[in-house]
């Protein structure tokens, strides 16, 4: 092999990595094809023509270049996993170009360290510029959480100032529909990378543990996520709703911006983590979360209920919004004024905005029906 590579991080920047003068065969391709061979060798020894010479002699396969994308590894089987190296040694492979490999296949190239061309994605990361848009638009984008702006952009310094060497990682706890989620967006939106986003209330216990732990290679995992992301900004959605069993799994990730698993080592460094939950107040989440975990954030900030003034604002805004969208047949029915006004007095606390938009799109609805049975 005359060039090895190994590429950190996600697909679009391993794609631009690789050669394009030259024809690319994927790891599945070829697992296919030494598939189709086998088979052909064992039907070749059943009729006994083993014994044939120029069988023997058979030339090896050129490939230019072998690539292998993150998702691929699950498709060649365990045993071409871990002999790697013999399973890609049936080819003359020229070049190899090998997208987040995990560590059955890295251990193999130790004896080869000197020849393997490591690549590690750079992440895109806040800076003091973001700190600043973050200052004058946060009160716009969030409404009524006037708190949170202030620490959020203490908790922010650190890492924007290029002064950590971890991640920072972030608690965020309050009422549901408040904001917290959506703060999240808004900084990878700053940052100006699509949001990386796990809803850990998505997962039962039985398929969570091999998700943080590493299960089969075939199988998803955290790690293997995180290597293939493509933000620098984390949000592990309703963190609070998994089992305590499972927060020892983050302590290595939150000191040192580096998850282990079975099969995948992922560095999570100059990020953001983002873990939001419905506690009421910073006591509970100790509490709950226990402190060797809540020791672990670096900053714990509360989101208030929104007050009805917030409310309001927000429900203006979405009439506003809601109306943009219909046909003009349809806006000479509903009129945002009558659409705001007849809601206002309605708007409560209750599931903060989402409570909001739900009122919003009913009355819509409601108001199109009426005038679709009158005519
Ligand atoms: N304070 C707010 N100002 C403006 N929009 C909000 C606010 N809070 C929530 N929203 C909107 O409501 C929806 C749910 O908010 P989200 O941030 O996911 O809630 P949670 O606090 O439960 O994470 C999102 O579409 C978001 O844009
Ligand atoms: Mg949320």
């Amino acid at each position: 092999m005359k060039k090895i590579v190994f590429f950190y991080g996600p697909k679009y920047n391993f794609k631009r990595r690789l050669p394009r003068n030259r024809a690319l065969t994927t790891i599945s391709e070829l697992a296919i094809y030494s598939d189709r061979k086998m088979r052909e060798h064992t039907f070749k020894i059943q009729s006994k023509h083993s014994g044939d010479a120029a069988e023997k002699q058979e030339e090896r396969l050129v490939i230019p270049c072998l690539v292998a994308y993150s998702e691929q590894y699950a498709s060649i089987s365990e045993s071409a996993l871990h002999s790697f190296l013999s399973f890609i040694d049936q080819f003359e492979v020229e070049s190899l170009y090998l997208q987040n490999p995990p560590a059955h296949i890295v251990s193999q190239f130790r004896g080869l360290h000197s020849r393997v061309k490591v690549i590690k994605h750079e992440y895109k990361t806040l800076d003091i510029e973001g700190l600043k848009r973050i200052d004058r638009e946060y009160p716009q984008v969030i409404i009524g959480q006037k708190n949170v702006k202030h620490r959020l952009l203490t908790a922010l310094y650190p890492l924007a100032a290029g002064k950590l060497s971890k991640p920072l990682v972030l608690l965020f706890y309050g009422p549901t529909g408040v904001g917290k989620s959506e703060t999240a967006k808004y900084l990878s939106e700053v940052v100006g990378q699509k949001l990386f986003r796990r809803q850990f209330s998505m997962f039962h216990s039985n398929e969570f543990a091999p998700y943080l732990f590493g299960g089969r290679h075939t199988g998803d995992s955290l790690a293997k996520d995180l290597m293939e992301r493509e933000s620098s900004v984390i949000l592990f959605d309703e963190f609070d709703k998994p089992n305590p069993l499972f927060h020892s799994a983050f302590y290595q990730l939150f000191d040192e911006g580096v998850y282990e698993d079975r099969n995948y080592c992922a560095e999570v460094k100059n990020s953001v983590i983002i873990c939001t939950s419905n506690y009421a107040s910073a006591a509970e989440a100790k509490e709950r979360l226990g402190a060797p975990l809540f020791a672990r954030f670096d900053a714990v900030i509360g989101f208030g209920a929104l007050s009805a003034e917030a409310l309001g604002i927000i429900l203006e805004k979405r009439c506003r919004e809601a109306v943009a969208e219909l046909t003009d047949e349809e806006r000479a029915i509903v009129s945002e004024r009558e659409l705001c006004g007849s809601l206002l007095p309605l708007v409560s606390g209750g599931d903060g905005v989402r409570g909001v938009m739900r009122i919003v799109r009913e009355k819509i609805s409601e108001m199109l029906l009426e005038a679709a049975l009158r005519r």
